[in-house]
């Protein structure tokens, strides 16, 4: 990300999750603060979700890895899970719409410092109230110490807690992935959702054109894909930080479980996945199978 400046990809995801609301009525996942936190000139979704004519697979991924979250996130709290970390939350909504306010659960949103603070205004801006069960992390995952700016913003480390992770691992170094994936995992019964990027032999022929289109924006927004990783070696380095118990969903099961409400859904294939990963007790750290 450029130094002190909000990230450009958390507005992209967003206005994803708008155009979702408005071609696809929000069938995958109904937002309704969606169009609200975006600004007057950035509200010409549709016209931005036509000027590609992929677009459509990215709508799909956006609201398909929220949908998955936030189901996986009901039943943690089933289990009794009360906290709920949303590492580079962006400008998800999701603190403002949850329906658990009455279980006392602890959301922390936990960001780049610039982005959080671009979207604390616009929250402002769009005079809607950050919740009071919502607390604001500010943190480089590259550069500072979050775990410790997490439990000095209240979050307990010796409690059970759910972590989302949506569209941040393919922009870090896998040496951030490593760390926060160990620390995620030395808390006990803790559940994470997260999304990962294959290598580009993995997207169809058609859209590897469009992964080198955004590949060159990204390099020019200072937002580069960092981490790519084929399946096999992600679910080896879950298992290492002893994520024992692992659901790895990958783009055709996407497809065929929300592509049904994507209008116009353009074919082809995408090395794009999204894991729901539960920690255990007893769960081994290091073994090399499940
Ligand atoms: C593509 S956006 C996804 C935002 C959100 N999870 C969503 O799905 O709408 C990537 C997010 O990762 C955050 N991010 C990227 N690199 C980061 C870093 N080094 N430290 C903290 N946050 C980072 C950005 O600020 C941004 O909010």
């Amino acid at each position: 990300m450029k130094p002190n400046e909000p990230s450009r990809t958390a507005l992209l995801v967003a206005r994803q999750r708008a155009a979702h609301q408005l071609l696809d009525r929000g069938s995958i996942l109904d937002d309704p603060f969606a169009m609200k936190i975006l600004r007057e000139d950035e509200k010409d979704v549709l016209q931005f979700a036509n000027a590609h004519p992929l677009a459509s697979i990215g709508r799909l991924f956006t609201a398909a890895r929220s949908r998955i979250a936030e189901d996986a996130l009901a039943g943690a709290l089933d289990r009794g899970i009360r906290q709920i970390v949303l590492l580079g939350a962006g400008l998800d909504t999701f603190a403002l719409r949850s329906p658990h306010g009455a279980l006392e659960i602890r959301i922390y949103e936990v960001d780049h410092p610039a982005t959080q603070a671009w979207k604390r205004d616009r929250l402002a801006e769009a005079q809607l109230t950050p919740p009071p069960w919502l607390t604001f992390v500010p943190v480089d995952f590259e550069r500072d110490d979050w775990e410790q700016a997490l439990v000095g913003a209240g979050f307990q480390p010796n409690s059970p807690a759910f972590f989302t992770w949506l569209g941040v691992v393919p922009y870090l170094t896998r040496d951030a992935i490593g760390r926060t994936l160990g620390w995620m995992a030395s808390i006990q019964n803790s559940e994470l959702v997260f999304d990962y990027m294959e290598p580009p032999q993995a997207f169809a022929e058609e859209m590897r054109e469009l992964v080198a289109k955004r590949t060159e924006q990204l390099e020019k927004m200072e937002e580069r894909w960092a981490s790519r990783f084929e399946p096999a070696g992600m679910a080896a380095l879950l298992r290492t930080h002893g994520f024992s118990d692992i659901e790895d969903i990958d783009f055709q099961e996407i497809k065929s479980r929300f592509g049904h409400a994507v209008q116009g859904l353009a074919p082809g294939q995408a090395g794009l996945h999204v894991v729901h990963a539960k920690r255990r007790p007893g769960g081994q750290v290091g073994r090399a199978r499940e």
